[in-house]
C-alpha cells in the first residue's frame, strides 16, 4: 500500500464517526472478498523491459471520447458527506484539481448539479435501476443535462448486501441523504422503497438509458467474461470489472483474477476498467498491464476526503498517478500502449 493511502486511512480512522467508518469500511457477508481484493493484485510478478527511453513518461488517455490526463478514475461511493461536510463537492474539486476523472453515485449526498458546477473536469455519473423507474430516468436525464459524458449502470445490486458490520450500527441522518437527489422524481404518493433497488432489472436497461440520454452507457459490477460480452452485445459501452468493494455477495473472485477473463471477452470491443483493492502505483500498473484501460479507486478517495477534504482527494490523486509514473518508467512503459501483457506474469504462491 502506498505510504500516503496508509497515513490517510489512518487519520479517517482518528476523524470519522464510528458508524460512518463502519459504513465505509465494511464489506458483505464474513467479507472474504473485502479482505482478498488488496493481495490479490500481488499475485502477479512484473516482467520489466530494459534499456528503454523512459525519460518522458506519458499518463495521458482517450477515454469513450474524453481527454484524460491519468488513467486513474474516482469509483462512485454513496454519501461523501459521512466523511466531510463538503461531500461530494470537495470529492470533485479535489479529483479536478488532479485532472481525474469522477464518477458520481446516485446515492451522492449533495445535489448533483451543485457537484457538476464543482467539477471542472469530466465526469460520470451512476445509475442504479430503481422500483419507480421515474427515478432512474429522471437522474440519468438531469445528469447528463448536467454535463455528464458517461453513464455507469451498476449491474451487481438487484438489491443492497447485507454488511453485518454497518448494518447493525445503521447512519445517522441517512435518510436525508438518499432523498437528495432521487427525491425530486417521486410522485407524491410514491411507495416508500420506490428509490431503492429493482430486482427485476436485466440487460435491456443499457440501451433504455442510451437511447434516452444519448450518452454511453458503461456496466459496472461484471465478473465473467460470457457475462460482459451479454452486456456489450445489449448496448455497453465499457465494461468495470468489479466486486463492488467486496459489499454486495461475498466470496465472488477478486477483480484481479476475473479481469484478463473479461479483457480476452470483450477488450477488443470495448474499454475495461477495473476497480477493487487498488492501493499503488504496483497495483495501478499490473491493472493496466493486465488490460484495463484506466482503474477506479473506492475507498482511498473516501479516506482521503476525509483526512484532508478537497485537497486531500488531489494529494491521494496525484501522489498515485506520479507514483504510477515512476514503476511505469521503472518497466520500461513510457505511455499507457506500452503496458501490455507482456509486463505481468501471475505466480501460484506468493511469498
Ligand atoms: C461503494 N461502491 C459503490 N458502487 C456503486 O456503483 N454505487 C455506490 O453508490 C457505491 N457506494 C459505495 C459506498 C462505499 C462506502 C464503498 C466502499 C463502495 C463500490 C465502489 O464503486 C467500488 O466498486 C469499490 O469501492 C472499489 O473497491 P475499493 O477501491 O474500495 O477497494
Amino acid at each position: 500500500m502506498s505510504a500516503l493511502v496508509d497515513a490517510q486511512h489512518a487519520r479517517a480512522r482518528e476523524v470519522l464517526g464510528s458508524e460512518a467508518l463502519a459504513y465505509y469500511e465494511s464489506g458483505a457477508g464474513a467479507e472474504l472478498t473485502r479482505r482478498e481484493a488488496e493481495a490479490a493484485w500481488s499475485h502477479y510478478r512484473l516482467r520489466p523491459r530494459v534499456l528503454t527511453d523512459v525519460a518522458a513518461v506519458d499518463l495521458s488517455l482517450d477515454l469513450l471520447g474524453t481527454h484524460l490526463a491519468t488513467p486513474l478514475l474516482v469509483a462512485p461511493t454513496a454519501y461523501h458527506r459521512l466523511a466531510h461536510p463538503d461531500g461530494e463537492v470537495a470529492t470533485a474539486r479535489g479529483a479536478a484539481a488532479a485532472g481525474a476523472l469522477l464518477t458520481l453515485s446516485a446515492r451522492a449526498s449533495q445535489p448533483l448539479e451543485s457537484v457538476a458546477q464543482a467539477a471542472a473536469g469530466p465526469w460520470w455519473f451512476q445509475v442504479y435501476a430503481t422500483r419507480d423507474p421515474a427515478v432512474h430516468r429522471g437522474l440519468a436525464v438531469r445528469a447528463r443535462d448536467a454535463g455528464a459524458t458517461a453513464l455507469v449502470l451498476t449491474g451487481d445490486t438487484p438489491f443492497v448486501g447485507r454488511k453485518p458490520l454497518s448494518d447493525s450500527l445503521g447512519i445517522p441522518g441517512i435518510e436525508d441523504m438518499v432523498a437528495v437527489n432521487s427525491g425530486a422524481h417521486l410522485r407524491p404518493d410514491a411507495a416508500t422503497d420506490a428509490a431503492d433497488q429493482w430486482p427485476s432489472a436485466t440487460t435491456d436497461l443499457v440501451a433504455e438509458l442510451a437511447a434516452l440520454t444519448g450518452l454511453p452507457v458503461l456496466v459496472k459490477g461484471v465478473l465473467r467474461g460470457d457475462e460482459a460480452a451479454r452486456c456489450v452485445d445489449a448496448g455497453a459501452a465499457g465494461i468495470v470489472v468489479s466486486t463492488h468493494g467486496g459489499r454486495q455477495l461475498d466470496r465472488v473472485v477478486p477483480s484481479a483474477v476475473a479481469l484478463p477473463e473479461v479483457v480476452a471477452a470483450v477488450g477488443d470491443r470495448v474499454p475495461v476498467l477495473v476497480d477493487g483493492g487498488l492501493r499503488s502505483g504496483l497495483d495501478v500498473l499490473t491493472a493496466l498491464a493486465l488490460g484495463a484501460r484506466a482503474v477506479l479507486l473506492g475507498r482511498p478517495v473516501l479516506w482521503a476526503l476525509a483526512a484532508g477534504g478537497a485537497a486531500g482527494v488531489r494529494e491521494l490523486l496525484d501522489t498515485l498517478t506520479d507514483d504510477l509514473a515512476h514503476v511505469m518508467a521503472l518497466a520500461g512503459a513510457p505511455t499507457l500502449d506500452a503496458v501490455t501483457a507482456d509486463l505481468v506474469t501471475r505466480i501460484e504462491r506468493p511469498v
